[in-house]
Formats: structure tokens, C-alpha cells, sequence
């Protein structure tokens, strides 16, 4: 309570008006798949805002219980680093306390979850607990010679997650976040060695998913090689 007093009264309004849209809103349940680089996280916080739903993305996950040096991240390290995916006990863990936060309360995002056949059927037991099942999967269909251009220009925020890349969507001040003003990094599997590993862990191990999904008439294909903004009004429709 103490620490509501210090946050200032025009945070706390907006945060309330938040809510209250929010509850008109109907709760929604969402799988983003595709390759890596096919716009995923670019088009998560888009959803997110405009449905109130939580955005667990299993590579972020990782990636801070990496630098933080976690027993979580000190096993998923060098899988990561090769472009291989982690087991799957680690990231059906990591969803299954995520999906707890209040924040999911009106449903979720998973980007980059499930990536394999046994993730998707650990996550129907989750859900099926919870007495609820996934709604839509957004398959991002790109094709692969996109995407060394688009992994290799790519620059995040760290602690933000936001995401630029040099040619399709440049920071206003090379190098720096638009809203910190802290540096941009480049991620270590960003290389084009590491990509090939990683474009073959998902055609080999997540594409199955796709397909899972699809015997279950949930998918919605996108083309995720249009401009992101285009991509969005296609989210925007196949949600509606
Ligand atoms: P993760 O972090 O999930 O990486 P990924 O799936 O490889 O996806 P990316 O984040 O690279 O791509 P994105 O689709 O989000 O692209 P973005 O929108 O940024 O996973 C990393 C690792 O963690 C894995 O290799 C594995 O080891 C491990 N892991 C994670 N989850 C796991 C799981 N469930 N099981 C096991 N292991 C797991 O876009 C890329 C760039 O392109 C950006 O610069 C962006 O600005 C630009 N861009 C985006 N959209 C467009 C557009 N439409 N046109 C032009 N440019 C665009």
C-alpha cells in the first residue's frame, strides 16, 4: 500500500483506465509460431495491448535466468548459445508458473511455446486443468532466406525487450533505445551459424506443432514476409 502512495496520480488513473477497457474485452488464449525472425515478438505487444493478455515468451525467460546466472539458466546456457532448443522440462515448468501470474488472467500470449510435439500436449494437460484450451495458433509462414537479413540486424533493449533492426526498424538514435536512452545489444545467437542450427531445430522439431494444431482447426496462417505493419492488420483480422 505504502509503495501505491508513491506512484504518481496520473499513472495510477491510466493504469485504471486500462482496466476498465479491459474488462470489455473477451479473453483470448494465443500461440505465436514461426521461424526465427518472422516477427513474433515484433507483433506481441501489439496483441497484448489491444486484448489485455499476458506475453510469455520462452526465449526472454531463458535469456534472463542466463544472465542472472539461475540454475535455470545455467542448463539452458549452451543449448541456447548453439541454437538448440532446451529440454522440455525446463520451459513446460516455466509456463506452467507463468500462466499463474494475475497478469493472464484474461489469457496469454506464448511466443516461442510450445516448439515440440511434446510441449503442445504438456500444455493441453495445463490448460485442460484450468479447465480451458487454446483458441487461435498464428503460424508466421515466411520463407527462410529472409530471415539471416532480418536476425543479423536486429538490436534489442535488454531489460525492455524491445527489438530494432537496423534497416526495417532503426532506433531514432543509432544504437540507443527510443525510450531509455540505454544501449542496444545484439543477442549471441544472432550470427548467421547460429541461425542455421536454429531454422533446423524448427523445421525438424516445431513444424510438427503446426501440424498438431491444425488437426485440431486452430491455426491461422499469416505472411509474415509483408511489412510489419501489414502483418498486424492480418493479426488484427484473423482475431476479430
Ligand atoms: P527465442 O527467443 O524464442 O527466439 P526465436 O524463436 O528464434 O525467435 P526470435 O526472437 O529470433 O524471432 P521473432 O520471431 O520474435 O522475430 P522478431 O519479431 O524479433 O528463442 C531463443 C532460444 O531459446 C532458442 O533457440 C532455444 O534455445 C531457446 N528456447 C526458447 N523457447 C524454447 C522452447 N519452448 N523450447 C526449447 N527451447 C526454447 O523480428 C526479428 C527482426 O526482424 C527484428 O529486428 C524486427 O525489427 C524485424 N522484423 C520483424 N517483423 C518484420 C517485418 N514484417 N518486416 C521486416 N522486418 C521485420
Amino acid at each position: 500500500m505504502s509503495d501505491l502512495e508513491d506512484v504518481p496520480s496520473v499513472d495510477l488513473m491510466s493504469e485504471l483506465l486500462r482496466r476498465m477497457k479491459c474488462e470489455s474485452k473477451p479473453d483470448k488464449r494465443l500461440i505465436l509460431v514461426g521461424p526465427p525472425g518472422s516477427g513474433k515478438g515484433t507483433q506481441s505487444p501489439i496483441i497484448k495491448d489491444e486484448y489485455c493478455l499476458c506475453h510469455l515468451a520462452t526465449g526472454d525467460m531463458l535469456r534472463a535466468a542466463v544472465s542472472a546466472k539461475t540454475a535455470l539458466g545455467i542448463k539452458a546456457k549452451e543449448a541456447m548459445e548453439k541454437g538448440e532448443l532446451v529440454s522440455d522440462d525446463l520451459v513446460v515448468g516455466i509456463i506452467d508458473d507463468a500462466l499463474k501470474k494475475p497478469s493472464c488472467q484474461k489469457g496469454f500470449i506464448l511466443d516461442g511455446f510450445p516448439r515440440t510435439v511434446v510441449q503442445a500436449q504438456k500444455l493441453d494437460e495445463m490448460l485442460g486443468k484450468r479447465g480451458v484450451k487454446v483458441d487461435k495458433v498464428l503460424n508466421f509462414a515466411i520463407d527462410d532466406a529472409i530471415l539471416e537479413e532480418r536476425i543479423t540486424g536486429r538490436w534489442i533493449h535488454p531489460s525492455s525487450g524491445r527489438s530494432y533492426h537496423t534497416k526495417f526498424a532503426p532506433p531514432k538514435v543509432s544504437g540507443v533505445d527510443d525510450v531509455t536512452g540505454e544501449p542496444l545489444i545484439q543477442r549471441k545467437d544472432d550470427t548467421a551459424a547460429v541461425l542455421k542450427s536454429r531454422l533446423e531445430a524448427f523445421h525438424k522439431q516445431t513444424e510438427p506443432v503446426i501440424d498438431y494444431y491444425n488437426n485440431k482447426g486452430v491455426v491461422a496462417n499469416l505472411q509474415a514476409e509483408k511489412p510489419p505493419q501489414e502483418v498486424t492488420s492480418e493479426v488484427k483480422k484473423v482475431l476479430s
